[in-house]
C-alpha cells in the first residue's frame, strides 16, 4: 500500500482525485465503488469541477454501491443514497438508470438485495476502484472489525462504534441496527483500492491500519496487502504514523 501525506484535507482530496482520473483515463468504462460519508465530498466536488470543464468523460463509468443503512432510502437526509445521488451522481450527469446500480436498504429482502448488487458487479466484470473511507473502527463500508474475510456482499449487525459514530450523518434519532454492504472478499478484489482518511481524530485507526497487525480486527489494515492499495490521508491523520511516507 502506498502512503501519500497532504499537508491539509483539500491537498489530499486533490491527490486522491488525480488518482482515479488516471485510472478512469485509462478505462473509460470503470466500475466505481465509492462510500459515502463525510471524508470523499471534497473529491466529489473536485470530480465535479473536471465534469464541468470537460476535463474528464465519465458516460461510460458504472457505479456500484458499497454499503446502505438497513431500512434507510433516499428520503432520509444523510442515507448513503440520498449522500451519493446528490452529492455525486446527480451533479456529474451520471444516466442514473443505467449506470448507477445501488442497494435499496428498505427492501424486504435485505439479503437478496445484497446479492442483486453482487451479481452485477460481476456482470460488469469486477471493481476497477473502491474509494474507502476509514471508520473510527477500522471498518470498511460495513465490514466491522472481526468480519469475515470471504463475505462477497451481505448484512451485518453494526459494531457499536458505527451507531454512535453515525449519528452525525442523520438530523433525528434513528435506531440503527444493520447494514448491507459488499463484503471484504469483493472490495479487496478491486483492481485499484484507495482508502481515504483526514483529521487527527483518525491518527489511532491510521496508525493501527499501517503499523498494526494485517488482520480482520481492523479492516482497514488488509489493505497493505493490496497490489494497487493507497492511502491519502492529511497530516492531521497521520500525526501518530512513524517512519518515513511519501508527502504531497
Ligand atoms: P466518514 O466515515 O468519512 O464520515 O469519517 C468513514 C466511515 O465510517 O467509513
Amino acid at each position: 500500500m502506498k502512503i501519500i501525506i497532504s499537508k491539509n484535507h483539500a491537498a489530499s482530496s486533490q491527490a486522491a482525485c488525480n488518482k482515479i482520473v488516471e485510472i478512469i483515463n485509462e478505462k473509460p468504462d470503470a466500475v466505481l465503488c465509492f462510500a459515502g460519508g463525510e471524508t470523499p465530498l471534497e473529491i466529489f466536488q473536485n470530480l465535479i469541477k473536471m465534469k464541468n470543464n470537460d476535463d474528464i468523460d465519465l458516460s461510460s463509468v458504472h457505479f456500484v454501491s458499497l454499503d446502505e443503512w438497513g431500512g434507510l432510502g433516499y428520503d432520509t437526509k444523510g442515507s448513503t443514497n440520498q449522500t451519493l445521488y446528490d452529492a455525486l451522481y446527480t451533479p456529474l450527469g451520471i444516466d442514473l438508470e443505467n449506470n448507477v446500480h445501488f442497494f435499496d436498504g428498505k427492501a424486504t429482502d435485505l439479503q437478496a438485495e445484497s446479492q442483486r448488487i453482487l451479481t452485477i458487479v460481476k456482470e460488469l466484470g469486477g471493481i476497477d476502484i473502491s474509494l474507502l473511507g476509514i471508520g473510527m473502527n477500522g471498518h470498511l463500508g460495513f465490514n466491522e472489525p472481526g468480519a469475515d474475510l470471504e463475505l462477497e456482499a451481505g448484512i451485518i449487525p453494526l459494531d457499536p462504534v458505527t451507531k454512535e459514530v453515525g449519528k452525525k450523518y442523520f438530523d433525528t434519532e434513528l435506531d440503527l441496527k444493520v447494514g448491507i454492504t459488499l463484503g471484504l472478499k469483493t472490495l479487496l478484489a478491486s483492481k485499484h483500492v484507495i482508502l481515504i482518511a483526514n483529521a487527527e481524530k483518525k491518527a489511532e485507526i491510521i496508525k493501527a491500519t499501517v503499523e498494526g497487525e494485517v488482520s480482520n480486527a481492523v479492516p482497514s489494515s488488509l489493505v497493505r496487502n493490496h497490489a494497487s492499495g493507497y492511502l491519502y490521508i492529511d497530516k492531521g491523520a497521520a500525526k501518530l504514523l512513524g517512519g518515513h511516507h511519501e508527502n504531497n
